[in-house]
């Protein structure tokens, strides 16, 4: 069973959060928030928010007025790293303007001692700094910097669950729901494992209220999150698994769409595939990271499918759902990729057809397995099969896109698009972006829409 953070210990947070309410009474605070990374991040900032605003900070969309600025960051590649440092270190100038300003850094590289170290060392505009295991003593925390303490770091904690934080979520009819935390998996290129511990579970009655509470504020459209959702409950010694926990989900009363994220290949499953396609609020969209089309690739990745496997599952999904829109991530460059391992990945990828694909260049992370392996390609090789894979997709993006013209198709209007002829956005049950007009809607709505044109990132559509 996971461990729970018990009842007094987050009440004690709660009597941070009154303290610091009583000290900001009246001062009119401002709290600016960054998020990096995943949909898992971005739960977690909501949490924060949902705290600060407890404290009695208003959310601000700037930096520079913000009395409270803090940075949510992921470490999954270099790239991400290097944008919050660099993030960080802009805010120097600030902070010599206004010393009064609180500068915090919590998430996935927060995690880590090396950058710990190196925000210790380097960046002494941070005055507080915090892991993804702190996140629910953030009150305790931010309150010893208020109270004086010069810089606080705390990169302490178990895997444990946290339930009843507060939670300011992002505007709109999308709300994030977190099922589950960690991951076991060890993909010998992830970082993730090791910055955000095992996996747990929530319980499935939790999940349910939240849920519940979600639809009665109106939200229309929830997405599961866990870094492998097909593993929920196995830590949980009841007798549920995921595609139970969509069942039970789906029969919650309202007009709401189910998604969930991400889904791991090696523990999909028909029973997955049919519990989806029984489940008439659970969203016929599949994310199916599949990484590498080449077995050897696969097997060094520790990954634990073959590629034959993998399209198995597409086949399966395909059968039980035609319309499923299929998504996926694939690392391009992984050490000791050849020319016959990148074939076999651009075959996959012609033959799966997926309707969006997240593409990244392999990434080295202090830590992980991979990081050792020897690499033979040289960067310009990598670049050049990552080009190769862009323009494949890129044709098939168009062609997958361009048969949706002239079809009528359930929208969910969820915000407000740049240009005057389309001025709304709203999303398919696939989760494709379309561009809408017409009358009689509000953001939130599900309207009927015909299809009046596409293009490679987004249909455009006018309400029925
Ligand atoms: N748990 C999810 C996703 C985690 S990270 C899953 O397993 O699918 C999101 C994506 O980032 C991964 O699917 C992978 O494609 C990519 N990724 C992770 N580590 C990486 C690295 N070191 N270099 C490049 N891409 C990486
Ligand atoms: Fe990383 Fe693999 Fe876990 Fe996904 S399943 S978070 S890629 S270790
Ligand atoms: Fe990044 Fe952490 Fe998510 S490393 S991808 S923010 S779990």
């Amino acid at each position: 069973m996971p461990v729970t953070v018990s009842d007094e210990q987050l009440q004690s947070q709660f009597t941070y959060i009154d303290a610091i309410a009583s000290m900001n009474n009246g001062k009119q605070l401002r709290a600016y928030t960054h998020t990096f990374g995943c949909q898992q991040n971005e739960a977690d900032t909501e949490h924060i928010r949902g705290m600060l605003r407890e404290m009695g900070y208003t959310m601000t969309e700037d930096a520079n007025e913000a009395d409270f600025i803090l940075f949510n960051t992921c470490a999954v590649r270099e790239h991400a790293e290097d944008r919050a440092f660099g993030n960080i270190g802009s805010l120097s100038h600030l902070k010599k303007r206004r010393p009064e300003v609180i500068i915090a850094l919590c998430g996935c590289m927060a995690q880590q001692e090396k950058n710990v170290e190196k925000i210790k060392r380097s960046y002494p505009q941070v005055s507080l700094l915090f892991g993804t295991h702190a996140l629910w003593r953030f009150p305790s925390l931010l309150y010893r910097v208020l109270t004086g303490e010069k810089r606080v770091f705390d990169i302490n904690g178990e895997d444990d669950i946290a339930e009843g934080l507060p939670v300011l979520r992002a505007q709109g009819p999308k709300a994030w729901l977190s099922i589950m935390y960690g991951c076991n998996n060890f993909c010998t290129y992830c970082i993730v494992p090791y910055v955000r511990g095992r996996e747990r579970s929530r319980r499935p009655e939790e999940i349910e209220k939240e849920l519940r509470e979600l639809i009665t504020a109106g939200y229309k459209e929830i997405t599961l999150l866990g870094q492998n959702v097909n593993s929920y409950g196995k830590d949980l010694g009841l007798d549920i698994d995921f595609a139970d926990l969509l069942r039970r989900l789906n029969a919650v009363p309202g007009d709401f769409w189910l998604r969930f994220m991400t889904s791991h290949p090696k523990d999909a499953s028909p029973r997955l595939f049919d519990a989806m396609a029984q489940c008439d609020k659970v969203a016929k969209q599949l994310h199916l990271p599949f990484q590498s089309g080449s077995d050897e690739i696969l097997r060094r990745m520790n990954r634990r499918y073959t590629a034959a496997e993998y399209r198995a599952l597409i086949a399966d999904a395909r059968t039980k759902m035609p319309d499923i829109t299929l998504s996926s991530d694939i690392i391009v460059g992984f050490p000791g990729e050849t020319e016959q391992d990148f074939e076999q990945t651009l075959q996959l990828v012609e033959d799966v057809q997926f309707d969006l694909l997240f593409t990244f260049l392999y990434s080295p992370r202090t830590g992980t397995p991979a990081a050792s392996y020897e690499d033979n390609a040289t960067p310009q090789d990598k670049q050049r099969r990552f080009e190769r894979l862009l323009k494949v997709q890129d044709e098939i993006v168009a062609s997958r896109q361009a048969a949706y013209q002239g079809k009528t198709l359930r929208l969910l209007v969820d915000g407000t698009a740049k240009g005057p002829d389309y001025p709304f956005t709203a999303r398919t049950e696939g989760n494709l972006l379309v561009c809408v007009r017409g009358e009689g809607f509000e953001i939130g709505s599900f309207i009927e829409a015909k299809i009046e044109k596409t293009s490679l990132r987004c249909l455009f559509a006018h309400k029925l």
